[in-house]
This record gives C-alpha cells, sequence and structure tokens, in this order.
C-alpha cells in the first residue's frame, strides 16, 4: 500500500521526491520520510508523521537537506504504530537506508536473531530488518549489491524495497518479489517509483520489474537488471500510460468531486471506437485471443474487493438475464475456500488499481483451480493484473486518486455491459436486442451530464445527513448493490455508519433500528420492483423514520412530512444503476466536506490496497 519514489539525478532530487510523494499519497499517508545523500557523501534523513506537506514543511522550515541521489517513502502503517520512528525511510546509522512497500514475512525470527546476536533496533516495523541484513553482509565484506541479494535470498513475503547507501552515492538499488516496482527514465535522470502516476510527471518511459528482480538505477545508460538466477535481463521499456494533465486537481476542491464530474468522459473514452451506432465492437473491446475464449464460455465468475465487488454484484443480475450463469464473490473470501467452477468458466477480476492482493491472490488461486480462462476489467494499463491474465478490457477513466472510487465505478460497469453483449450474442441475443442496449448505452454520457446537475440540490440536502451518526440505504435487484455503493461512500469518507439492505429484508432486522435520527435512503428506480419497495417505504414511514427515496422522474412516489423524493433522470434498465449512483456519491461527498473530513485521504484506508 505505501508509496515508494527515488531517484538519480544531476539535479537536488529533494523537490521531485517531495512532488512525488504527494501524487503517492493516496496510497498510505500516515508519515513520510526521504533520504539523500548529500555534495559530501552524507546521508541526511528527514521524517515526518501525518502527510507529506507535514514533511515538505518542515524541509522548507530549516532543515534544509540536498542531494542527487535519494529515495522516498508514504506510509499506510502495517507493522509499528504510526510514528516518527517507524517512518520509512528506515535506516542504519545514517549510512543504509531502506524504504520498503509490502510486509516481510518473517520479520520476526529474523529480528530476533539480530537481537541475540546484538544488533539494535529503532523502529517496530518489519522493514528494519532488511536494513540490519544489508548491513551485515556489507560488515562482511559483499558489495551493496550482493549484499542486496543475500538479503532478498533471506526474506519471505510479498515486498518491493529501495536502498540507498553512503557506500554507492550515485546508485539506488531495488528489490522486487511480489509488490509493484518500476524503473522511470527521464532527461538523464533516473526515476524509481511503486507505480506509473508518481512516473507521469518526470519520466517518459518505463519499464515494469518482474518479481525476483534486483536492479542498480543509476545514470540511465548504466542501470543494469538482474533477474531470480542473477542473470543480467533486458525488460521492455514503454511509454508511460498517463498523461501528467490528468493528474492535476484544477479547479475542483477535492479529487473526489473532480473525478465525480468525469464520469461522463470517463465513460466515453471507455466507449470509444468499440461501439457503433448499434452494435459492439468485439476487437476493440477485448484483443488476443478473445474469439476464441468467449466461444467457450458457459459461465462467468467475478471476483473483485469495495466498490469494484459492488460493480460484479450487478453484473451477476445482466449476465443471468441473457442466460449466462454468473456468481460474483469476494475476493479475500474466495480465496480461502474450496469453490466448484464448472469447465468453461471466464473468471473475471475487477480491479482499478490492478493491484489489490487479494484480488491477484484470488486470480491465482482460480488458476490453480483449474479456472483456464481469465479476464481482468482494470483502469491501470500497466498493472499486475494485466499481466497475469488472458484478456484485459480497459476501463479508461483516467487516473483516479481519490481514495473513495467513483468514475472507475461507472466505466467498470459500462465494461461490463459491453463484455455481457459479446458474450450474449453468442447465447442467442439477436442485432435488434443488441441495438437496443447499445443505443441506451451511448446515451449514457450525455444523462450522466444531466444526473450531475443535481449537485446543488443534493449539496443542500447533505445539511440533513451531517448530525447523523446512522443511516440505512434501501435497493432492490440490481439497485441494491448501488444502496451498497452509497453506504460505502457514506462510511468510507464521512465516517457516519452506513448500512445498506435488501429492502425485502427490512422486516428481518434493520426496521428494529428505525426511528427519527436514523434516516433511511431508499434507491428507487422506476421498474417491476417499485412497487415492492413502495411497500417497504411504507414500512419504514409507519414507524416514524425519515427517507429520503431517490425515484425516476415521473413515477409516483409524493413527497410528505416523512418522504422527501428526489427525482433522477430516467434511465434504461441497464443504465439506470450508473445513473442511480451518481447522487448518492454526491451526498457522501457533500456530507464529508460538510463535516470538515479529508475526503481524498480517509482516516485508516488506502486507494491500492496491496497487503492482505
Ligand atoms: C480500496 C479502495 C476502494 C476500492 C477497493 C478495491 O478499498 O479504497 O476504492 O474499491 O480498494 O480496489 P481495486 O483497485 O481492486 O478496485
Amino acid at each position: 500500500m505505501c508509496g515508494i519514489i527515488g531517484a538519480v539525478s544531476h539535479r537536488n532530487v529533494v523537490p521531485v521526491l517531495l512532488d512525488s510523494l504527494g501524487i503517492l499519497e493516496y496510497r498510505g499517508y500516515d508519515s513520510s520520510g526521504i533520504a539523500v545523500i548529500n555534495s559530501e557523501g552524507v546521508m541526511d534523513r528527514e521524517r515526518k508523521v501525518g502527510k507529506v506537506n507535514q514533511l515538505a514543511h518542515s524541509l522548507s522550515n530549516g532543515s534544509t537537506i540536498s542531494g542527487t541521489t535519494g529515495i522516498g517513502h508514504t506510509r499506510w502503517a502495517t507493522h509499528g504504530e504510526v510514528s516518527e520512528a517507524n517512518a520509512h525511510p528506515l535506516a542504519f546509522k545514517e549510512k543504509i537506508a531502506v524504504v520498503c512497500n509490502g510486509i516481510i514475512e518473517n520479520h520476526e525470527e529474523l529480528r530476533a536473531q539480530h537481537l541475540r546476536e546484538g544488533c539494535e533496533y529503532n523502529s517496530g516495523t518489519d522493514t528494519e530488518v532488511i536494513v540490519h541484513e544489508i548491513h551485515r553482509f556489507q560488515e562482511s565484506g559483499l558489495s551493496l549489491l550482493e549484499a542486496v541479494k543475500g538479503t532478498v535470498e533471506k526474506l519471505t513475503g510479498s515486498f518491493a524495497f529501495a536502498v540507498l547507501s553512503i557506500t554507492n552515492p550515485e546508485k539506488i538499488i531495488v528489490a522486487k518479489n511480489g509488490s509493484s516496482l518500476l524503473i522511470g527514465f527521464g532527461e538523464n535522470e533516473t526515476f524509481i517509483a511503486s507505480d506509473t502516476l508518481a512516473l507521469a510527471k518526470i519520466a517518459k518511459r518505463m519499464i515494469s520489474l518482474e518479481d525476483g528482480d534486483i536492479a542498480e538505477i543509476s545514470d540511465q545508460s548504466e542501470t543494469v537488471i538482474f533477474d531470480r538466477s542473477g542473470s543480467i535481463v533486458q525488460r521492455p521499456a514503454e511509454s508511460i500510460p498517463i498523461n501528467a494533465k490528468n493528474i492535476e486537481l484544477g479547479t475542483y476542491a477535492h479529487y473526489m468531486q473532480k473525478e465525480i464530474f468525469e464520469q461522463a468522459a470517463a465513460v466515453s473514452s471507455t466507449l470509444k471506437d468499440r461501439v457503433t451506432s448499434d452494435s459492439v465492437v468485439e476487437n476493440e473491446v477485448l484483443t488476443g485471443k478473445a474469439t476464441e475464449i468467449l466461444d467457450r464460455v458457459e459461465a462467468v465468475r467475478i471476483l473483485a474487493c469495495g466498490t469494484s465487488f459492488y460493480a460484479g454484484l450487478i453484473a451477476k443480475f445482466w449476465f443471468e438475464a441473457l442466460g449466462i450463469p454468473c456468481e460474483t464473490e469476494i475476493a479475500s473470501e474466495f480465496r480461502y475456500r474450496k469453490p466448484v467452477i464448472a469447465n468453461n468458466t471466464l473468471l473475471i477480476a475487477i480491479s482499478q488499481s490492478g493491484e489489490t492482493a487479494d484480488t491477484l491472490a484470488a486470480l491465482e488461486y482460480a488458476s490453480e483451480l483449474g479456472c483456464r480462462y481469465t479476464l481482468a476489467i482494470c483502469n491501470s494499463p500497466a498493472s499486475k493484473i494485466t499481466r497475469m491474465v488472458d484478456l484485459v478490457l480497459h476501463t479508461h477513466a483516467g487516473p483516479e486518486i481519490s481514495v473513495a472510487s467513483t468514475k472507475a465505478f461507472s466505466t467498470q460497469l459500462v465494461s461490463l455491459l459491453l463484455l455481457m453483449i459479446l458474450l450474449a450474442r453468442r447465447k442467442g441475443l439477436t442485432a435488434q436486442e443488441e441495438s437496443e442496449v447499445v443505443h441506451e448505452i451511448r446515451a449514457l454520457p450525455s444523462r450522466i451530464d444531466a444526473a450531475l446537475q443535481m449537485d446543488r440540490k443534493i449539496h443542500s440536502l447533505a445539511k440533513q445527513f451531517v448530525d447523523k451518526e446512522h443511516t440505512l440505504m434501501l435497493g432492490r435487484g440490481t439497485h441494491y448493490p448501488i444502496a451498497l455503493e452509497g453506504a460505502l461512500k457514506l462510511k468510507e469518507i464521512s465516517y457516519i455508519h452506513a448500512d445498506a439492505y435488501p429492502a425485502g429484508e427490512l422486516k428481518h432486522g434493520p426496521l428494529a433500528l428505525i426511528d427519527a435520527n436514523v434516516p433511511t435512503v431508499a434507491v428507487a428506480p422506476n421498474n417491476h420492483l417499485l412497487t415492492k419497495l413502495k411497500n417497504n417505504i411504507q414500512e419504514v414511514k409507519t414507524r416514524g423514520g425519515k427517507l429520503f427515496v431517490f425515484s425516476d422522474a415521473g413515477d409516483s412516489i409524493k413527497s410528505d412530512e416523512l418522504i422527501e423524493v428526489i427525482h433522477v433522470i430516467q434511465s434504461g434498465p441497464y443504465t439506470s444503476p450508473i445513473i442511480h449512483v451518481i447522487p448518492l456519491q454526491l451526498l457522501a461527498y457533500h456530507v464529508a466536506v460538510m463535516r470538515g473530513e479529508d475526503v481524498d485521504n480517509p482516516r485508516n484506508l488506502a486507494k491500492s490496497v496491496t497487503v492482505e
């Protein structure tokens, strides 16, 4: 989850490290730090608890450090509480400094051995064992590179780390096993980073390291990569797949607000070239062996976490309605069971980041269980998941920076609709039926823009939630996952406890919670379940509960003293969930802003969950 950056340059790298840490902040923001080797060959290190601007503030207020080689880190604490002592870079007597992302699983055993042999530990982190191992190998006469190689052999777990040492002041050594690590090449300077976003502004090309790789980063032409066997390897360099402009906040107050408002454009980019006026263009949606695989698919299994999981829950309705058996599961649950996967099942992993540890592990597990066909729906072009699957369906939402996912969700749903059509065609979907769905999908960007016009209305509605502690969200069918997503958004960023229920389940428990202090939100599109939902709304009202009903313009639900109806622009059956999620995203956003919360970086969370 943590963010790593490093630079070897001819200029002072401190401003670059700080700027990149700001970009990487969404990966973790408990504390941050940098270490550089100065012009006298001395290591300077600065760490601070809190967000990166605390570190930047401290560096601009006196402790002026500079150097042409340096590493930086922004932390999401796993082992060791949030404190300056546990902030990275961890160092040995300002001789060796290490930044690490991931978990060293055998750290307790190594630490115990080091302590028995007289090492002094300064932190409660698992990473510090790396520092001591490298130091011990160097003491025995090994070069820094050999010391890192020896250290990696002793570590178990999933990790990526970077090492700075005064013995090699113009180099950074990196090692990757499990967690992502990239090398970026700029103008006469080389960088390392845990993801592409951090490289977008500073590098032109990049290399994704493979598991087992160790690399000696120096001046561009001299960077060397060794594979697991120790042989020098050439890894392919590619252009940075992100436009630096897309990571600017622009005129918005928060990234979440920007990303909510970018949804029409994100959906348009995801559809670009993939649909004609009445059909889906298969080879623009998926490349490679797509046709061969799709021809054989008889069932679908979806695995994902968080918001991506909710997209998968909605898709289950779509696939099943077209006769394609589908199960959607939380990746972290799937991987610890013995699921039975039918022959010719297409396993779909949905992940915005392409890095979520549980989703990746579940995907691996599914392959071990004999699942032959895998597909990832992913928003991060160079991420790990894209290299693990047979087929990739890229959502072109652009970088999503706010921890709470919004535009990635809408584009995941659109991608799932495209995939549904490709599979349904093989199960007898007629050209006429396909054309109807495609027309509905093509109308989506303008409908999203119309739904965003609700912003002022939702802003004023948010005032009724600001002082609440609990909220209940209800939905039915494809809109139950929308209620789940609305509740997740409210929990994540405003810290209001929100529970989502399929409305039919009210009587089996949650009705007991209803009173004047627990507002209920009902997602009530005008579909075949509306009559049933209206009954559930009455059940809440009869018990004195205040209801906020998001209904399609033109339906018959009326506002009264306990029911406030908020009209949402009417949409077709497939795209309605994408329209109905928008007011709930806006509601969570405005409530969080009104409560003064850190919208983009909510407490205890991080965007890329790269640990189990
Ligand atoms: C974290 C993020 C969520 C995201 C989930 C799954 O919890 O905060 O926004 O939905 O991870 O992430 P993925 O990148 O796999 O979609």
